[in-house]
């Protein structure tokens, strides 16, 4: 028998159909016994927020998020709103004892993220932050590869995540679609919009940040804002690198920006241990790249001229995720990760056993980001304060 899983959601834009489809597509691939309903849709646009109901099939809009977060037929509240309302819906949902499934980043700062995280733990409510990169296969399986010990002691980390879409300086900041542009509305520009996701991958893989030296840069200062009309100063970052320590020794460097000309979503990241490397590209997302030094087993003979870089095609059903889908081969797409993370959530709730990341997970990351926006700010490395006991 399918126990109902009833889904209140804030904001109908790019991830409120990213995570529609996850909820209408959770039961034709996973074998769990919640079944999701689409219960109701809140946005502030009554005529819009009716489109995407009609279209996705909720039952029924809210123009107003309370509505959602207090309503008794809601088990599960999903944030797809921009990143200044996380807070404020987090702490209602919790105290109204929903399930809190948020988009990344968790919170605009690190003392609302930790007040989340003390209110879903207050409360007793299952928990998610939706870094869903962690569920592309490929991603997967590099952990899977670490974990087996194939790396061996780390010593480089590297990530890139790089876009070109701001580059025109007519594009404007703030209102809908732009108020990634408008720190007021992001927090930070690429810090907390890019490199959030790079941050989440490598503390993942290969454990916590401890120390971090950043610069960011804001290439064009002035940009008219949508809502005001009026030109205004740029106070996002448009783009930021820094380097990064591990507790386990090793050393990286993260670059994010979206002055990248002919980059549109150029999430990398390559991972170089004593005993092999990994290498991973969101262009090409079914592939991981992996080195496997082979002098390590000594009992073989090494062709050495046969050695290199293996691209797996993480599509067998051995693959972490790929059993629920096709025949090998056969590739799934960006969607997917929103389906694998939801299915990941929704089994951690009936085995009790919480997915990962939850708040307190993702406020992690949120420490580092502050960490680089602060270095940045200041010039000087800067502890970050990862737990990593919350990993
Ligand atoms: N996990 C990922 O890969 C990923 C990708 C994109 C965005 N995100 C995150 O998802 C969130 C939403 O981003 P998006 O790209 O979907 O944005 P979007 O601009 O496409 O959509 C935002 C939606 O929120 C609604 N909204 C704004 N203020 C609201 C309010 N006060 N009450 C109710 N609804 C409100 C808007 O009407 C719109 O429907 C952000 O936090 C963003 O960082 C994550």
């Amino acid at each position: 028998m399918s126990k109902e899983l009833r889904i209140g959601m804030i904001g109908y834009g790019f991830m409120g159909r990213a995570h529609s489809n996850a909820y209408k597509r959770l039961n034709d691939f996973f074998p769990v016994a919640h079944r999701p309903v689409l219960k109701a849709v809140a946005a502030r646009s009554s005529e819009k927020a009716k489109g995407f109901a009609d279209n996705w099939g909720y039952e029924r809009i809210e123009t107003d998020w309370k509505k959602v977060v207090e309503a008794e037929d809601i088990d599960l509240v999903d944030i797809c709103s921009p990143n200044d309302t996380h807070f404020d819906i987090a702490m209602a949902a919790a105290k109204n004892g929903k399930m809190i499934c948020c988009e990344k980043p968790l919170a605009m700062t690190t003392k609302e993220a930790e007040k989340m995280v003390a209110a879903v733990a207050k409360y007793k409510v299952a928990n998610m932050a939706w870094f869903n990169y962690r569920r592309v296969p490929a991603i997967a399986l590099a952990k899977q590869i670490i974990e087996e010990g194939r790396i061996g002691r780390s010593f480089h980390y590297r990530a890139t995540y790089l876009q070109d879409w701001t580059i025109a300086t007519d594009v404007p900041q703030g209102g809908p679609g732009l108020w990634r542009l408008d720190a007021a509305v992001s927090g930070s520009g690429v810090t907390g919009d890019l490199l959030a996701h790079s941050i989440d991958t490598a503390m993942w893989l290969n454990g916590p940040i401890t120390r971090v030296t950043a610069k960011t840069e804001t290439f064009v200062k002035e940009r008219k804002h949508v809502v005001t009309g009026k030109v205004q100063k740029v106070s996002i970052d448009d783009a930021c690198m820094f380097l990064a320590e591990f507790a386990n020794g090793s050393i990286g460097t993260f670059e994010s920006t979206r002055y990248a000309r002919g980059r549109k979503n150029f999430n990398t990241f390559e991972m170089n241990g004593a005993d092999g490397s990994l290498y991973f590209d969101l262009e090409e997302p079914e592939y991981l790249q992996y080195f496997e030094y082979l002098q390590k087993q000594s009992s073989k003979k090494v062709e050495s001229h046969l050695t290199g870089w293996r691209k797996i095609h993480t599509t067998n059903s051995e693959h972490p995720y790929m059993k629920h889908y096709w025949v090998p081969g056969t590739c799934i797409g960006y969607e997917h990760t929103f389906l694998n993370a939801l299915a990941d959530f929704v089994m951690g709730i009936e085995s009790g056993k919480p997915t990962q990341p939850d708040f307190r997970n993702a406020l992690q990351t949120q420490r580092v980001c502050e960490a680089v926006l602060k270095s940045a700010k200041n010039g000087k490395w800067e502890k970050t304060g990862v737990d990593a006991k919350a990993l």
